[in-house]
């Protein structure tokens, strides 16, 4: 249903005059320049990789010496630009892409997503309605139903895809707050593990934050459900009214997967919206360990999954998944004279009545170019060898002399520290040492990890889900954690 016919595609016209359009316009040569130039210096960045450090950073004075300045009245040649960002801006960050990049949570992305962001901005659709990106909209419908496919979701279920966890937390207990009837002095619920961005999501929304209910968890860092009935039993009881109940499907910690069946069962009888945060964990449905992992999921009202994590993609991009499509349209549809044009009929959805987002950017493409050029089956492997990594890492920890697990692997999670068996060291000193650890790890190495608490105890922690990690890669990090950790107990 072309409006007007378009032009053929054959080829960039190197001579093809500018002069019509405005300044900010650049000659096709100029611009096929620019994207080659570009393109090549990111291939060279991702081929060096390995041998670069994991991180590298600044002092905000050191930074703004090199940066802060008047935006210039008169432009640089584009490539100059180009080559300072890559010079002076980009290389001071983590490098999330690298293979040792343990720290929280990495993002790997693959080539064919990279390039899809490229495509997106090119085109630039707003996928705000169907009217102004139908091609766009549907091709996110069917990154949708594939998302619904994998969670095992009914036909009544839909969603969308945003920014990630955070948003699709707060669209998600925005929806479950209207579908509670927006009662007076509500309260959420989570176990003590959960991301700071649940707990964001619920004030946001307007729960207290003395009604956030933080639910103390099992030795398996699982929400404890009797602590979760006790809980909600006494809210009621003193006219709290119960809107949501988050479970986690791999906190961010170490891991840890709540009792999704448990807990979808007690929601269902007590009529309380259950959202699964599996930003983290999500996609490990897509391997068969952790389908049988995350069973029970599909009974959740709403699942938030990061595209931007174990899917291996740019940032941003998270799907908010809802059982029943009808409670986001519910809470989010607004009308608005100025958009009235755009209303095609229930067919044809608006995805800016499904969320807080009007103007929306082209996520669907990366995840779909990604898949469709490597095949689900090359996803699933990658999802695999990080929880095979972590499982491996266990059992080198837990052979170890000098290092203690602290939480066992779980989804691509390994908690630890060094803490020699056969020495019973203080408290305050095994922190001391492991504090000194993980700075050497960070200034004397090239991998980067990070640490977190365990049952308040200070936890070395690797995340391995870059599909470019090898084997090779965390052990040699292991050995080194171990290296430093002997070196710094001989100094005991
Ligand atoms: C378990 C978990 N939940 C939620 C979030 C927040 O997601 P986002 O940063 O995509 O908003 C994260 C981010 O790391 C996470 O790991």
């Amino acid at each position: 249903m072309n409006k007007k016919s378009m032009s053929s595609a054959d080829g960039i016209k190197a001579n093809s005059s500018q002069d019509e359009f405005g300044e900010l316009q650049m000659s096709p040569v100029e611009m096929l320049n620019l994207a080659n130039r570009t393109a090549e210096l990111l291939i060279e960045r991702i081929q060096n990789l390995p041998s670069e450090n994991a991180w590298d950073g600044d002092f905000r004075g050191e930074l703004e010496n090199r940066l802060l300045e008047a935006p210039p009245e008169t432009g640089t040649s584009a490539l100059e630009v180009i080559e300072r960002a890559m010079k002076e801006v980009l290389p001071y960050a983590l490098r999330l892409d690298h293979p040792r990049s343990f720290a929280f949570v990495s993002s790997s992305p693959t080539w064919p997503g990279i390039l899809a962001d490229f495509i997106a901005s090119a085109y630039n659709p707003n996928l705000a309605t169907w009217l102004t990106a139908s091609g766009p909209s549907q091709l996110e419908l069917v990154v949708i139903e594939w998302f619904k496919n994998w969670i095992g979701y009914p036909e009544s279920a839909g969603g969308l895809l945003v920014s990630g966890g955070s948003a699709a937390a707060l669209n998600a207990f925005f929806a479950a707050r209207e579908a509670a009837g927006n009662p007076e002095k509500p309260t959420v619920y989570m176990s003590d593990q959960s991301h700071s961005a649940q707990l964001r999501a619920a004030r946001i929304v307007g729960v207290n934050a003395n009604c956030i209910r933080k639910i103390p968890v099992d030795k398996n860092f699982r929400l404890d459900l009797k602590e979760l009935v006790l809980s909600v039993s006494e809210d009621r009881a003193a006219g709290f009214n119960p809107i949501a109940i988050c479970a986690n499907a791999g906190t961010a910690g170490n891991g840890a997967i709540d009792p999704l069946n448990e807990m979808s069962e007690y929601c269902s009888k007590e009529n309380i919206w259950l959202h699964v945060d599996a930003a983290y964990g999500g996609f490990a449905l897509l391997t068969k360990k952790g389908k049988q992992l995350l069973q029970g999921i599909e009974k959740a009202d709403s699942i938030g999954l990061d595209g931007h994590k174990w899917l291996f993609q740019p940032y941003e991009v998270g799907g908010l998944m809802v059982k029943d499509i009808r409670n986001l349209e519910n809470a989010f549809a607004v009308h608005h004279d100025v958009l009235q044009d755009t209303i095609w009929g229930a067919n044809h959805p608006n995805f800016s009545d499904k969320s807080y987002q009007l103007s929306r950017s082209f996520r669907a493409l990366k995840v779909w170019m990604s898949i469709q050029t490597f095949g689900l089956a090359a996803f699933r492997r990658a999802v695999e060898r990080g929880m095979d990594f972590a499982d491996q890492s266990e059992k080198y920890i837990q052979e170890s002399n000098i290092l203690e697990l602290l939480a066992p692997a779980s989804l691509g999670i390994v908690c630890f520290r060094i803490n020699p068996s056969d020495e019973k060291l203080d408290e305050d000193l095994v922190e001391e040492i492991n504090r000194t650890v993980l700075a050497r790890v960070f200034w004397e190495d090239n991998a980067i990890i990070s640490s977190t608490l365990v049952e308040k105890k200070f936890a070395l922690r690797l995340c391995i889900i870059n599909h470019n990690t090898t084997w090779k890669d965390v052990l040699e990090t292991l050995v080194v954690i171990e290296q430093f950790g002997k070196e710094e107990l001989s100094k005991v």
